[in-house]
């Protein structure tokens, strides 16, 4: 029995293989929790525009009603063999997954990066499934907002409205837009934000009538310092506060780059922090970091824990 998280060691599924879901996030539906995210379960090879790439594989699935033992629910969305031209074809980068509920569509929506090695494509594909576990059948892509979108992210608001947080214009800006109410394209309605900052790796939550995004600079695979922002309209304009990681290794974010937060069921105030770290020598086995957030006011704090277990949130 697993009764602790441990950020940065191996974690285990409960066949005792190791999680692959990197650059992932958590869906919570009917009292289980599905982690979604890239199978980088193959070799690493040398290229790419940051110097480490792979083919890819596709999303894998993982369900869970603890946080600790996670059940592998399969590969939900693959990678295709051909034509070469496909979005999901092994030689593109599919990257980032997030899935949310559409409540109207009855569909279950699957939001990622998907590019070329050169990262010169650069669009969010969508796939839809009725279950959670999928199959996902992949729609196509969008350039969302007529422009270029690398590392992104798509939140759902607690009225059931969707936003998609990418980083636009070679990753200058984060661009962030509502999507329409089936989700499957943008609305129009869009804001740039941290212009000239070079922000990526969004991770967006809601907490007491604020949204608060974690992100990173642009180096890759290898870590740079996390910086947070808070607001009260998620449009923005965003006020950009500082890294939340404190103590050692906080500059370079544990040596672990955001992904994605969300907030404990059933626990009060609670949220936690996911982040990759990244091996570029060997990808499938980069690691992953689960943090406990705290806060004070809206100040938000992330410290590195070696062991802990949900007890931290009271
Ligand atoms: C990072 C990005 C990752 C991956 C990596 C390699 O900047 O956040 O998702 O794309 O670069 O390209």
């Amino acid at each position: 029995m697993k009764t602790s998280f441990t950020p940065g060691k191996i974690w285990n599924d409960t066949d005792g293989v190791p999680i692959q879901a990197h650059g992932g996030g958590i869906l919570y539906i009917n009292g289980i929790y599905y982690w979604f995210g890239e199978n980088k379960n193959g070799p690493t090879k040398q290229g790419g525009v940051v110097g480490f790439t792979m083919d890819a594989i596709g999303v894998s699935c993982y369900a869970s009603t603890d946080l600790y033992h996670w059940e592998n629910k399969g590969l939900v969305l693959s990678a295709v063999n051909e034509p070469i031209e496909h979005d999901l074809h092994t030689s593109k980068i599919i990257e980032r997954p997030k899935v949310v509920y559409n409540e109207l569509t009855k569909k279950f929506v699957m939001f990622m990066h998907i590019d070329t090695k050169d990262y010169q494509y650069a669009r969010v594909g969508i796939a839809l499934s009725d279950k959670v576990t999928g199959p996902y059948k992949y729609q196509g892509s969008i350039p969302p907002h007529d422009s270029d979108s690398r590392d992104m992210t798509v939140f759902k608001d607690e009225d059931g409205k969707a936003y998609l947080f990418h980083s636009s214009e070679w990753n200058a800006k984060m661009y962030i837009g509502e999507l329409e109410s089936d989700y499957l394209h943008t609305a129009g309605i869009y804001t740039k934000n941290f212009e000239k900052d070079y922000r990526e790796a969004p991770a967006v939550f809601r907490r007491q009538g604020k949204y608060y995004l974690i992100t990173s600079g642009c180096t890759g695979w290898d870590p740079n310092p996390a910086q947070y922002a808070v607001v009260e309209n998620i449009l923005g304009p965003w006020k950009v506060m500082g890294n939340p990681c404190v103590g050692s290794n906080a500059a370079g974010t544990f040596y672990g780059q955001s992904t994605f937060v969300f907030p404990v069921v059933g626990k009060l105030d609670a949220y936690i922090a996911m982040f990759d770290r990244w091996n570029k020598h060997n990808l499938g086995a980069s690691r992953y970091i689960w943090l406990p957030i705290c806060f004070l006011d809206d100040q938000m704090i992330i410290e590195w824990h070696d062991e802990w277990d949900l007890s931290s949130f009271g």
